[in-house]
């Protein structure tokens, strides 16, 4: 985008009148009014969603009841979405299955890659910790330290800048699995996803990706960049709904060994309706399935994958990226230009490489206050304590005249100081 035209409206519509991407905005249902900036937090509602849940429970369950299981493809829906999902995280059919929730898959996968590291060095082995990220989403932190303590590992949290120093300094020979989130849920800060995977690997450790906040956001390329395990949320940028399946890889190097994961359950039994006492890991990824999967959860889940798979005929994730860096630079450029003065600084990297698809401002005062001024302007972005004003760009439904909407509000409230009205200082239970 040209400088000399960054601030008006019509440079925005005419980006808008060339966006290859466009189309793809029609397969969602958004409210009229409202510029949505937290499908990185819960996608919006495909417009498809709603009938194929209808037909999931009236005809599928209602009328067909128990033989959908097998007639209605249900058993099988993990796998399928799974397949679907590869496609966006650079992995290959039969490597990611569609279940649980992120939390539980970095449960079983991060166990798996311990125990993948004590088969191979022996018990008595230096190789002892986890390293992560001390600001890593918080449900990663316990899973780890929850694991670290059943299996006397150590789970060592530190810097940002300090993680290539784990890999490669004097602690590197201790190190047994590397887990990161490749964008960060507060910054939208993203790692060099091969540089530290093939780090690690030198170092002898394994590496865990939490893509939460990159499927169906940025490229990711998994086999690629030879990583060994990878989780991933499917209610984001897979805008699959509240509370949807999550994703789980594991390369096919893991896979070969028939790993036993911890919560072994009768749907990654190789013969569940054998019903043999003895457990017997499932062929592939389907091993880490546990319990009984939701249809309609799954169902919900793959209308959004859909969706995301759809920017295929558009140039695909390439095309999605392209548009994601222009929007979250126009944002930041946006607010700089527009919003100075009023203490807003910026927390997501500047260098594209560097960035997911999300811009965080901070503020000393009234963060919190002003997210909700926005709201009740129909901007809609999230709040993340301390101080930090989170704005998610989804290429698939937005528009580049709503981030100039988006901003010329920002520097409404700003400017108005309505942010200062009591109901906008109310907590919610969920920012
Ligand atoms: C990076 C990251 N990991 C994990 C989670 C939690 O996922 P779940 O609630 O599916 O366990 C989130 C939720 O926002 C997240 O941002």
């Amino acid at each position: 985008m040209n400088k000399n035209n960054l601030a008006t409206r019509d440079a925005c519509a005419a980006l808008d009148a060339a966006d290859p991407l466009a189309p793809l905005r029609d397969q969602f249902d958004l409210p009229p009014g409202v510029i949505y900036l937290d499908g990185n937090s819960l996608g919006a509602l495909p417009k498809a969603t709603a009938d194929r849940v209808q037909d999931v429970v009236r005809r599928e369950w209602g009328r067909d009841l128990i033989q959908s299981w097998n007639t209605a493809g249900w058993i099988d829906a993990p796998q399928r979405i799974g397949d679907k999902i590869a496609r966006l995280v650079g992995a290959a059919p039969g490597e990611v299955i569609a279940a649980d929730s992120t939390s539980v898959n970095l449960y079983k996968v991060l166990s798996v890659a311990l125990a993948a590291v004590r088969a191979r060095d022996g018990a008595d082995s230096r190789r002892r910790v986890i390293v992560s990220e001390r600001d890593n989403f918080p449900t990663d932190l316990y899973i780890a330290e929850s694991l670290a303590r059943q299996h006397g590992f150590t789970l060592r949290l530190v810097e940002t800048d300090a993680i290539a120093a784990q890999l490669t300094g004097p602690a590197a020979d201790e190190l047994a699995v590397l887990l990161l989130t490749h964008v960060h849920y507060r910054t939208g800060r993203m790692h060099p996803m091969a540089e530290l995977t093939a780090a690690a690997h030198a170092a002898g450790a394994l590496v865990v990706w939490d893509l939460a906040h990159s499927a169906g956001a940025v490229p990711v390329d998994l086999n690629g960049c030879g990583a060994d395990f990878a989780i991933g949320c499917g209610y984001k940028y897979l805008n699959g709904g509240p509370g949807a399946p999550a994703f789980l890889w594991c390369h096919a190097r893991h896979l070969a060994q028939a790993v036993w994961q911890p919560l072994a359950g009768w749907m990654g039994h190789a013969a569940p309706f054998a019903f043999t006492p003895a457990y017997q890991p499932a062929a592939g990824v389907k091993a880490f399935l546990c319990g009984t999967p939701s249809p309609i959860g799954l169902a919900a889940l793959e209308c959004g994958v859909d969706t995301v798979l759809a920017a295929e005929a558009h140039g695909g994730m390439a095309a999605v990226r392209a548009k994601s860096l222009a929007m979250t630079a126009l944002f930041r450029q946006l607010v700089e230009t527009r919003c100075a003065g009023h203490g807003l600084t910026l927390h997501t990297p500047v260098d594209p490489a560097e960035r997911g698809s999300q811009v965080s401002l901070h503020r000393e005062e009234g963060a919190y206050a002003i997210v909700q001024a926005l709201i009740a302007r129909g901007v809609v972005g999230d709040y993340r304590a301390p101080g930090i004003l989170r704005f998610g760009f989804t290429p698939l439904t937005l528009r580049f005249v709503e981030v100039w909407d988006a901003v010329e509000h920002l520097r409404q409230v700003l400017d108005s100081g309505e942010w200062r009205e009591g109901r906008f200082h109310q907590r919610a239970a969920v920012t």
